[in-house]
């Protein structure tokens, strides 16, 4: 392992890009190797068993290229799945939830943070349980947002669109009563929603679960000094189904940025 090493990051799909875009805003020279398995998209709406399953086979193809971490840029796979990836890798592994759950309990005022998030994370209570742990009477309320993912995935993402809007309405409007003045995106899809929501609701103070793990990682890779030096930063993107969908789709959101080819494989 060395300083121009991978970052291995995964995610069901798109979502992972968030964190992807944000690691590459706060450490541009740094070479990453993307997955995401976006034949099995969502793994939100599916079981512990079947979530990790895939999780598995999503990091050891990470594990084929010289990794110096790996990043699980996706919320469900962090619930469900960290521990196991821990117990089986030997390598620094950094997650979402945890980063998230910190600045959220580190930043409310009024101690009532509200999660949105996949229905296996919120049944999960990986939220709760982080939150607990760094702000011990904060109020959490939760809710899973199954039309989130597959709206994102299909691009439905703009402000003024009249459908991510209403179902975002919906969603929001119950937390936002019951006097939230924090909302954790606890998925990594959800980013790509920070407009729409900041729209709807101005006063909420929005918490990004990819900005908070890209922050993590910094600090981690510059305590052990592991940042990329190089000039010319490596990315390559690989997908476990259509690839040309997914670079149409991550150009909408990575611009130029996405800075590397889109590669199909199978996992079988
Ligand atoms: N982006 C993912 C997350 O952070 C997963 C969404 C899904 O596949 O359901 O939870």
């Amino acid at each position: 392992m060395s300083k121009s090493s991978y970052i291995g990051v995964f995610d069901s799909g798109i979502g992972g890009l968030t964190v992807v875009k944000a690691i590459a805003d706060s450490m541009p020279n740094e070479n990453i190797i993307y997955f995401g398995d976006t034949a099995h998209v969502p793994y939100g709406t599916r079981s512990k068993r079947q979530i990790t399953e895939y999780v598995l086979a999503d990091v050891k193809f990470l594990n084929t290229f010289d990794l110096k971490a790996i990043v699980i840029a996706c919320n469900t796979a962090d619930s469900i799945a960290r521990a196991k990836v821990e117990d089986l890798y030997d390598l620094p592994i950094f997650g979402v939830v945890d980063p998230a759950s910190k600045r959220a309990a580190e930043q409310t005022r009024n101690g009532k943070i509200g999660v949105i998030a996949t229905n296996a994370t919120v049944n999960s209570g990986a939220y709760d349980t982080a939150i607990a742990k760094y702000n011990k009477d904060a109020q959490v309320i939760s809710v899973a947002c199954p039309l989130f993912v597959p709206l994102v995935e299909n691009g439905r993402f703009s402000k003024g669109d009249i459908v991510i809007e209403t179902v975002a309405r919906e969603y929001l409007d119950p937390l936002v009563e019951k006097g939230i003045d924090t909302l954790v995106l606890g998925c990594t899809h959800y980013p790509l929603l920070s407009d729409v929501i900041e729209g709807l609701y101005p006063d909420l103070q929005i918490i990004s679960s990819s900005g908070a793990a890209a922050d993590t990682l910094r600090q981690s890779l510059e305590a052990s000094e592991l940042v990329s030096d190089t000039d010319d930063s490596i990315r390559k993107y690989f997908v476990s189904d259509d690839a040309d969908g997914f670079k149409r789709q991550a150009q909408v959101f990575m611009g130029d940025t996405l800075g590397g080819d889109v590669t199909q494989v199978s996992l079988e």
